[in-house]
């Protein structure tokens, strides 16, 4: 499993959610829900949602959105900040973006932590 999916399938746990892939997340489905929870890798310096994000922003910036970035490089790496960058100026105004720590294969596997994900949950927790 991939860290992007260890740590949706660990943020699912500890809340009450649905956890989709962005596959089956169509506007349709997007407009069911307050809160959007995206998680996904970054993959030579591109965010592999950045497409789905510009393309569903009409129905996402109508709610509260959490972008979780997860990356091999820690967030101040040129590499992560130039993926965030990549996102429009408007629409990285109006989430709140949080990096975690990724793995390549089984290199840095041990640092893909259900507790990396304290600071997504007490941010839920707080609003
Ligand atoms: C082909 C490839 C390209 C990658 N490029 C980057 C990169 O540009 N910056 C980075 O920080 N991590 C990079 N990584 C590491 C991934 O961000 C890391 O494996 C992350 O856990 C990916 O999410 P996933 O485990 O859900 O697939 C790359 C990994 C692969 C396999």
């Amino acid at each position: 499993m991939g860290a992007s999916k260890q740590y949706a399938t660990w943020l699912h746990e500890a809340v009450p959610s649905d956890m989709l892939s962005y596959r089956s997340a169509n506007s349709q489905r997007l407009g069911q829900y307050d809160t959007v929870v995206l998680i996904c890798g970054i993959y030579a310096t591109r965010l592999s949602l950045v497409g789905y994000i510009q393309k569903n922003w009409e129905i996402l910036k109508r709610k509260r959105v959490i972008l979780i970035s997860v990356a091999g490089s820690p967030e101040d790496n040129i590499f992560s900040t130039k993926a965030y960058s990549r996102i429009p100026e408007d629409i990285r105004t109006s989430i709140r973006h949080f990096h975690l720590q990724g793995k390549v294969g089984p290199i840095g596997a041990s640092k893909v932590k259900n507790q990396n994900l304290k600071p997504v949950l007490d941010y839920l927790a707080s609003q």
